[in-house]
């Protein structure tokens, strides 16, 4: 997918409302400080590594395999965001290098979830928080069933239970997992929906793990 064309999304009346909701349950769960360092893999276009610089102070490291992508990123960037390319699977970093990391919808599309994992929490000092699709959803249901369609093609959705197993193992404590984005129209039962349905409830389709490095 052409990169001006995935970023234009998040500018649309949904894709604007479903970016909020997910950019907050990241910030509950990773509870970035100000002037923290960050490293987003898998940042795509951007997105998110510009709403972690330029609204929460952190100094961020945006990771893509996608070179198209990242020359898009670094185009608009807006607080001094550095980007890097590169896979999840093989991180050009040392040990504990970043205060905070996070992946959205990356680790999805990825065959070597197992190294991505481990390397992700190698190169993190304090907590990370991996943004998944929840196929205990209803959106699994109307888009990602039989290979998935649109931006959803080729995606893999995960179960809490098997993103608990993929972790198993690692120098990771405290893992907290929830949900958010019950409903993804995007219209007033799904605002009124996210207001009232707890994050702990584990049947929305944005599905975030996340936890403290030991
Ligand atoms: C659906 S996009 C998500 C982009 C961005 N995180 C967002 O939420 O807007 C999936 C991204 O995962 C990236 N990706 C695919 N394989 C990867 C890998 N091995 N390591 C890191 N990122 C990868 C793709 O290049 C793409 O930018």
């Amino acid at each position: 997918m052409d990169a001006a064309v995935y970023d234009a999304w998040y500018q649309t009346p949904r894709g604007s409302w479903i970016g909020d909701v997910e950019f907050k349950l990241l910030l509950e769960l990773l509870e970035p400080k100000k002037g923290e360092t960050l490293l987003d893999i898998g940042c795509g276009t951007g997105y998110f590594v510009r709403r972690f610089a330029q609204e929460q102070g952190l100094s961020v490291v945006g990771l893509d395999p996608d070179q198209t992508w990242l020359r898009f990123a670094e185009g608009h960037a807006v607080a001094g965001e550095q980007f890097v390319a590169g896979s999840g699977a093989r991180l050009p970093f040392l040990e504990r290098n970043f205060d905070r990391s996070v992946a959205v919808a990356s680790l999805c599309f990825v065959e070597e979830q197992r190294q991505f994992v481990n390397e992700m929490v190698r190169v993190t000092r304090k907590r990370f928080a991996i943004g998944l699709l929840n196929r205990a959803s209803l959106l699994y249901w109307q888009k990602g069933r039989h290979g998935g369609s649109g931006a959803y093609q080729g995606a893999h959705w995960h179960t809490a239970a098997e993103i608990r197993a993929l972790l198993e193992g690692l120098p990771i404590t405290n893992l907290v997992i929830r949900t958010s984005v019950f409903s993804s129209s995007g219209g007033c039962s799904s605002r009124w929906l996210e207001r009232v349905l707890p994050r702990c409830l584990l049947w929305g389709s944005f599905l975030v793990v996340a936890g403290d490095r030991v």
